[in-house]
């Protein structure tokens, strides 16, 4: 009887330890402590033995039970401890490794740019607006104080489309954005505080001139606002945008219909040895233009100058961009090729804020 329990204690034991996973362990445990297990039938025989074996033999029995419910619970922990170790294994991954490469399409700098100025003025208080590209004559020059016998208006500079029927409104490509100041001083009452980036059209080509082009706008409208917010306002863009704070700022003297005073603002700058230089020298080159509202731009959208004034500027933006980036020819920004893009264009990931550093 003895050596029967010890015998099938060993084979037991042998068959837990051959159990390679948990499913094969399961089976073992159904053979011997199942149902109909060899354990069990053991327990069940005890009512055939003889009242004075049932005692000892009973305890025996119960013994071995144990024991093989022990050696169960110890192999499974053991194959769960294997299986983890092995999934932990396969799917380990490698922190150390390089991220994968930035994707290869490039912002073009006449966008990155465009951005940099939103984030600039935005952190003024500026929002965006915006206008359609074909313009009628109304806001791209009557409402702007552009008399009909102005040379701006003529064939030469101004793309002008076909109109339905002879009385209808000339419709034009834009040739600025100042169309949007008068779109937004109709579209609300005031104050205003916008900018507006946008495409022009003129019709001229060459080297630093394109048949389209990109403007931003400015617009400031309020009860109190006066030159002095015009000059502080642009002398701070222009040290934001070339990110140094020593280029020398200029106002100087001009005339535009739509405003009055009118200056033209130029930065300081070193041509020697043929090559631009901003910020050194003591030269001086035009980016924008610039001054007081003039009183009949707000009479045409139905402001009362004597209550509302302000500033407003024009800047083009392909011409910041070739100087900030030293990009040469501005006809390249139109050619569409691929190589010059992966050469001056910008990462997608690369946006501008002022807080992170504008260019990087
Ligand atoms: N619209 C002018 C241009 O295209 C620029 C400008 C805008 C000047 C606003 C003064 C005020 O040259």
């Amino acid at each position: 009887m003895d050596q029967d329990l010890a015998a099938l204690e060993a084979a037991l034991a042998q068959d837990i330890a051959n159990a390679a996973d948990p499913a094969a362990l399961d089976g073992v445990r159904v053979a011997a402590l199942g149902k109909k297990g060899r354990v069990t039938e053991l327990v069940k025989s005890l009512g055939t033995l003889p009242p004075e074996e049932r005692r000892e033999a009973g305890a025996a029995f119960n013994a071995l039970k144990e024991r093989v419910t022990e050696a169960l619970a110890a192999r499974r922990s053991a194959l769960e401890a294997a299986a983890l170790d092995a999934r932990l294994a396969a799917e380990r991954i490698d922190v150390t490794l390089p991220a994968r490469p930035e994707p290869s399409g490039r912002i073009h700098p006449v966008s990155q740019v465009t951005e940099e100025i939103v984030a600039i003025f935005s952190d003024m208080g500026f929002s965006v607006a915006e206008g359609p590209d074909v313009e009628d004559d109304f806001h791209n020059f009557g409402a702007l104080n552009i008399p009909p016998e102005h040379p701006a208006r003529q064939m030469l500079d101004t793309f002008y489309l076909a109109t339905a029927g002879k009385d209808a409104q000339p419709l034009v490509l834009r040739t600025h954005t100042s169309p949007v100041q008068i779109r937004t001083m109709q579209a609300g009452p005031p104050p205003y505080r916008i900018i507006a980036p946008g495409r022009t059209y003129r019709c001229d080509y060459d080297a630093t001139h394109a048949p389209m082009f990109h403007q931003v706008e400015g617009l400031v409208i309020d009860r109190h606002t006066h030159m002095g917010h015009l000059k502080g306002c642009l002398i701070d863009f222009i040290h934001a945008f070339f990110e140094r704070e020593d280029i020398k700022v200029r106002f100087r003297p001009s005339f535009f219909p739509f405003t009055e005073p009118s200056a033209e603002v130029d930065i300081g700058c070193d041509r020697s040895g043929g090559e631009l230089r901003i910020g050194e020298g003591d030269d001086w080159l035009e980016i924008l233009g610039s001054g007081m509202v003039h009183p009949n731009v707000l009479r045409a959208v139905g402001l009362d100058p004597e209550e509302w004034q302000g500033f407003a500027f024009g800047m083009g933006i392909d011409r910041v961009t070739m100087l900030k980036y030293g990009i040469p020819d501005l006809r390249t920004f139109f050619d569409a090729d691929l190589r010059w893009l992966q050469h001056y264009g910008f990462p997608a990931q690369d946006v501008p804020s002022t807080a992170g550093g504008l260019s990087r």
